[in-house]
């Protein structure tokens, strides 16, 4: 599956130039399968979370959609106060382990009063070519431009350069152009980004049992979990089983996890607690249960995302708990690499101290108010104090992680 390596956001809220990663072609370490932000409030955690689901809106619903997004509030909240350049964004991606790795960058502007894409950007380098610079095979500005079929820039190989003029000028061109077999390149980023998955799981909302059937995938606030039991019970029952033996033995104090189908066929989930003998069904089930429970059942989606973001897990979560969860989360990523990638904001040092250095970025703001971001491999002393066996939680409590930024 495709995986990340890197990012850069430009003008977007506090993220006036970001850069994460290694993008096009260039130096840095490529993204880790789970990367984890931490930083003091206001420090840009959330506006990074929420540039990956704008850029997905954007795809989903165009331009304008994404920017008036109510917790958004329109472009010119949007774009970062001291600027006044397009937001831009730039990612650096591979779809397969042995792809060319592709760069994908977008330009937003308003135009009289209203958000439109004034550039759009597709580059890879061609079969066989180890440097240099890579080849643009969509190069289009405001919608028009040219766009390369097949898998290269390269007649030889059949492929053929057209001219492209789209017609609405707020909606990304790979949103059309992802449509067509013959730009394999263009359906594969498209399919890749519209299996982004940002959550913000409300455990209330997942106590709910929701009439309206099978659902394929969990929602951001989780209200539909009952849905998507439904839909793995239905589609998948095999693999179901095992998913619930597998969960019920990561949550502890739990012993078995099965369901009951009510007989105006909803799913109830039964949670067999240890010390009881009757079942809990996920009404009362604790806050912290049903998360690590959505969490997990995440990991294990038989159609997995290509990318999750999570806000701050551990609101609800036992520190204990979430140290297990971190773990898990950790080891799911690095065992299955390049399957789901998963980036995760917080503020638990019991997170992140199941984390590695390469692992966890510090985000900041420096005196002008710009988010910076530092991973902490890269801060001098880290790796020597994690190598003497102190997690990296612990160092960032007891103040190791020094802010650099703030004068
Ligand atoms: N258009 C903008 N230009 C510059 N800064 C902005 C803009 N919009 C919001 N901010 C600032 O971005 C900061 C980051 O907020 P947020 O991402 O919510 O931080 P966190 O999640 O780390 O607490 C806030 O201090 C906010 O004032
Ligand atoms: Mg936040």
């Amino acid at each position: 599956m495709a995986h990340l390596l890197g990012i850069r956001i430009q003008n977007y809220r506090s993220l006036k130039d970001l850069t994460l990663g290694r993008i096009g072609y260039g130096k840095g370490q490529p993204l880790p399968p789970i990367m984890c932000f931490i930083g003091p409030n206001g420090s840009g955690k959330s506006s990074l979370l929420d540039s990956f689901a704008f850029m997905a809106d954007c795809l989903a619903e165009g331009v304008e959609a994404a920017c008036d997004k109510p917790h958004r509030g329109g472009f010119s909240r949007l774009r970062t106060q001291s600027s006044t350049e397009p937001i831009k964004f730039e990612i650096y991606f591979k779809q397969r382990t042995q792809s060319r790795p592709i760069t994908y960058a977008f330009e937003i502007e308003e135009s009289n009063g209203v958000p439109i894409v004034v550039s759009e950007r597709l580059q890879q380098r061609r079969k066989g070519q180890k440097h240099g610079r890579p080849f643009s095979f969509v190069n289009l500005n405001h919608g028009k431009g040219e766009v390369w079929s097949g898998q290269s820039t390269d007649r030889e190989e059949g492929n053929e350069k057209h001219e492209v003029s789209l017609d609405d000028p707020g909606r990304l061109g790979i949103t059309s152009l992802g449509q067509f077999k013959e730009h394999e390149r263009i359906l594969g980023l498209r399919a890749y980004m519209e299996n982004w998955y940002l959550s913000y799981f409300v455990p209330d909302a997942a106590r709910q049992l929701p009439i309206a059937g099978a659902q394929k995938h969990l929602n951001r606030s989780g209200d539909n979990l009952g849905n998507v039991i439904q839909y793995l019970q239905r589609s998948h029952p095999d693999r179901f089983q095992t998913i619930l033996e597998k969960i019920s033995k990561r949550i502890p104090g739990i012993q078995t996890i099965g369901f009951h189908k009510s007989e105006d066929n909803r799913i109830l989930l039964r949670f067999n607690e240890r010390g009881y003998t009757d079942p809990f069904y996920q009404q009362s089930m604790s806050d912290g249960t049903l998360k690590m429970f959505a969490y997990l059942l995440l990991l294990e989606d038989p159609e997995p995302h290509s990318f999750i973001g999570i806000e701050e897990p551990e609101n609800g979560l036992y520190h204990k708990l979430l140290e297990q969860l971190a773990r898990e989360f950790r080891r799911h990523a690095e065992q299955s690499a390049n399957k789901t990638q998963l980036l995760i904001t917080t503020h638990s040092p019991y997170f992140v101290d199941a984390l590695k250095p390469d692992q966890v970025w510090l985000l900041e703001k420096d005196d002008n108010g710009e988010t910076q971001a530092r991973r902490t491999a890269d801060i001098p002393t880290i790796e020597a104090l994690k190598a003497e066996g102190i997690p990296l939680g612990s160092l960032w409590y007891s103040n190791h992680f020094e802010e650099r930024f703030r004068g």
